[in-house]
């Protein structure tokens, strides 16, 4: 590239970010559900296991929503073409008409969705998460963490739609030998998401509030997510606001003393992706975690995990933990305002997870099926 091409594209993006700047301004406030006549939940399998996994979680919902299906007021609405063969072919993240289709529900209950890398056989298409995140402005990733038996009770609040994300396939090789990325903060980026994890805090009776980043090295964006972060907290003086940085808070994770005192977590979407992962880890691994991935208008529920493609090429999809996507399908049902629903959900996993394991998942034939873990599960809630 000639330094003229280099100065086109980085007004290029300067402008794009710009124009995004002028949108969340104009954004109003989260939709409320409560009042909601008609809510339409899609349900999008993915690939490798996730449609088997899916439909497990999706009878689950059937289970808890059939009084409110049968009357209308929840629609579930199956979307298929989200798998990597037809993104693949399109050569889009998601294929426009599938886009088209999920702007048309209120929330999304999604599989995992393959995403390409370097050297495999898959064209170098981008991540579906990564674009549905940002097509449909889904700007808090939240992944709660707890362990009861160990005192961990965690909230992660990760921007999901800036940092190192927002731009990550913009980057320029400027010659053979300089690779330049971007990473991206906005005043309104950082506001929206800060405020979000103190009001959870607020809602929820938690008396802390955590950044995390590396402001002493990344001064421009880290910096600003920090400056918002205190500015913000002024608004929510009976909670303790306090920040580390991401290097040292990737330690005290595994300080056992010192761990459960982090109730919400705050951070960068860089740091958010990789703290979220060791936090799952400890929980019981990543398979375990439920993620929501939260806008104004739209919210997309998924699994932590991907697509195993292995476990279909030996035919043992059926025997996929389907834990991750059925947690997500109980932050969903929270989310839209079946509070008692998803906890009566979240108490039957914890049953049928730790407390009882009457039916085991190995992952091979030599444990339960996905469809018997789900089965146990609603005979669970049957008790409850
Ligand atoms: C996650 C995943 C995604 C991310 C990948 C699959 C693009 O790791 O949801 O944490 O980096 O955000
Ligand atoms: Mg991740």
């Amino acid at each position: 590239m000639n330094l003229e091409e280099v100065k086109a594209k980085w007004t290029a993006l300067i402008e794009q970010q710009l124009a995004r700047v002028e949108e969340m301004k104009a954004q109003g406030d989260f939709v409320d559900y409560s009042n909601k006549e008609h809510i339409v939940i899609g349900v999008c399998g993915g690939d490798g296991i996730g449609p088997a996994i899916t439909a497990q979680a999706e009878r689950i919902l059937r289970y808890l929503l059939a009084a409110d299906i049968e009357s209308g007021r929840v629609e579930i609405r199956t979307i298929d073409g989200l798998t990597i063969e037809r993104r693949a072919a399109e050569m889009a993240a998601i294929p426009p008409a599938v886009l088209e289709e999920l702007k048309q529900c209120d929330v999304i209950l999604k599989g995992p969705t393959t995403t390409p890398r370097k050297g495999d056989q898959w064209p170098n298409v981008e991540s579906a998460n990564v674009a549905m995140r940002k097509a449909l402005d889904l700007f808090a990733n939240v992944r709660p963490v707890r362990i009861p038996e160990l005192g961990i009770d965690w909230m992660f609040y990760r921007e999901n739609t800036e940092g190192g994300y927002a731009a990550g396939k913009e980057g320029i090789n400027i010659t053979e030998d300089l690779g330049i990325d971007f990473t991206i903060a906005t005043t309104q980026g950082c506001e929206r998401i800060i405020r979000a994890a103190f009001e959870n805090a607020r809602q929820n009776g938690r008396t802390r509030v955590t950044a995390v980043t590396k402001a002493n090295i990344i001064k421009t964006t880290d910096g600003k997510f920090l400056d918002v972060f205190y500015k913000i907290a002024e608004e929510y003086p009976e909670i303790t606001a306090d920040d580390w940085y991401i290097d040292i808070m990737t330690a005290k994770l595994l300080d056992e003393q010192r761990r459960r005192d982090f109730q919400v977590v705050v951070l960068p979407n860089l740091y958010g992706d990789i703290i979220t992962d060791e936090a799952a880890e400890i929980q019981d691994g990543v398979g375990t975690a439920g993620s929501a991935n939260i806008g104004k208008r739209y919210a997309m529920f998924e699994a932590v995990h991907g697509s195993a493609p292995r476990m279909v090429q030996e035919g043992r999809e059926i025997y996929a933990d389907p834990s991750s996507i059925i947690k997500a399908a109980a932050m969903l049902l929270s989310h839209i305002g079946y509070r008692k629903e998803s906890e009566k959900l979240e108490e039957a996993l914890y049953i049928c997870s730790s407390a009882e394991k009457k039916v085991v998942l190995t992952g091979r034939s030599n444990g339960a099926t996905s469809e018997e873990y789900a089965d146990y599960i609603m005979e669970t809630l049957a008790r409850l």
